[in-house]
């Protein structure tokens, strides 16, 4: 093993979830044994129509990544050079990233006191006659209910699109996320929990979108008419997506469990909390996240690096996004992004944990909390 864990040593936890063999092989054979292996093949159809039919959506397009999924859908909306594109200072390089593809300006915008969504009325504040498109953004697999946002944006006629390369299965408001607003994005990259290893596809219900997005991630279908990349999925990691999609409820129910449990550890009026989400919605438990108030935020944090388990703010120097050198002439105030970024702890709760892991898992945010609790 040449690179380095993130939960290494003598720690029994790997962030890093290898869903079991569930006969990629043989669907991988049978696309070699047709030999058509390009993104043309029809094990792609098949793919794109089994994730339409899982998600309850009229089209899904695969791609080459969520990054790609992103950049179509924003360039099929009318994003060039010059345009605006709204996202919340929550986001991760990888999704505003895009928007720099397209030569557009990355807006930044606040989230509600401790939520992913967007703070309505900044949002509001932020429209410009070049705002073209917006992003939001379920994180960590948390539901980010962006209805207020929405009707903002709907009086603007700014179209809304998910960035829920996270939330497979995440449940916002009774419907899966990606699958309420313009598009969802989501990308099958190996730590996601759909993994094809490198992938991605966009989730619509607006049929000619679909068609210009499959345009442009097609060159443009070759016919020289306009302007496209190639986006495609190589037939062999749709074989992969075709066959691992048929586990992904029982994965999300098991993580859902191993939650749980973890939440069960948690002391009424102790420093850690889940973050909050409406009852009725449901995280996917990409991550499990817990929060801390502000003034307990960083002997917590240096609790849960000497336990092993270190948050996304010390492993990948999470922050809101203009504090990445490139996104720094984008700089806003924000400054319910800057607490939850500060106070947010992510623990893994996949299935390939074992019942000893997540005891352990558990055992450490006892001892986190208790060290602060005095
Ligand atoms: C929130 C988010 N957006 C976008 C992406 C980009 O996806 P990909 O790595 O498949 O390009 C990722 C994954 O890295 C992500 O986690």
């Amino acid at each position: 093993m040449g690179h380095k864990l993130a939960f290494d040593a003598d720690r029994p936890v790997d962030d890093r979830y290898g869903p079991p063999e569930c006969g990629e092989l043989d669907e991988i054979a049978d696309v070699l044994a047709d030999g058509r292996l390009s993104g043309g093949a029809p094990v792609v159809a098949s793919y794109e129509q089994a994730l339409a039919a899982w998600f309850g959506v009229k089209r899904a397009v695969a791609v080459n990544s969520g990054s790609s999924a992103l950049h179509a859908t924003l360039v099929a909306l009318g994003v060039r050079a010059g345009d605006e594109v709204l996202v919340p200072a929550t986001a991760p390089v990888p999704t505003a990233m895009p928007i720099l593809t397209c030569g557009a300006t990355p807006v930044v915008v606040d989230t509600q006191p401790g939520s992913l969504a967007f703070d309505p009325a900044h949002l509001n504040a932020r429209l410009s006659p070049r705002t073209k498109a917006a992003v939001s953004l379920p994180l960590w697999g948390y539901p980010a209910d962006d209805a207020a946002a929405a009707d903002v944006l709907a009086g603007a006629g700014v179209p809304l699109i998910e960035d829920a390369c996270q939330a497979h299965g995440t449940i916002v408001r009774g419907r899966y996320a990606g699958t309420s607003h313009r598009t969802g994005c989501f990308s099958t990259h190996d730590r996601k929990l759909l993994s094809t290893g490198e992938g991605g596809f966009i989730l619509t219900d607006d049929e000619d979108l679909a068609e210009r997005i499959d345009h442009y991630t097609h060159l443009g279908h070759l016919t020289g008419a306009s302007h496209g990349v190639n986006y495609k999925l190589a037939a062999p990691l749709a074989a992969i997506g075709v066959r691992r999609l048929a586990s992904l409820s029982e994965q999300i129910r098991n993580r859902r469990a191993n939650a749980a449990r973890l939440l069960r550890v948690l002391q009424d009026g102790g420093p850690l909390i889940e973050l909050v989400h409406d009852q009725a919605d449901r995280p996917n438990y990409y991550n499990l996240v817990l929060v801390a108030p502000l003034a307990l935020a960083r002997p917590l944090a240096a609790a849960f690096v000497r336990a092993g388990l270190p948050p996304d703010s010390i492993r990948f120097g999470y922050r809101p996004l203009y504090h990445r050198p490139i996104f720094s002439t984008f700089a806003a105030a924000c400054p319910n992004a800057e607490q939850l970024t500060a106070t947010t702890f992510q623990l893994p709760v996949h299935p390939g944990m074992s019942e000893s892991a997540i005891a352990w898992v558990a055992d450490r945010i006892r001892v986190a909390a208790e060290g602060q609790s005095e």
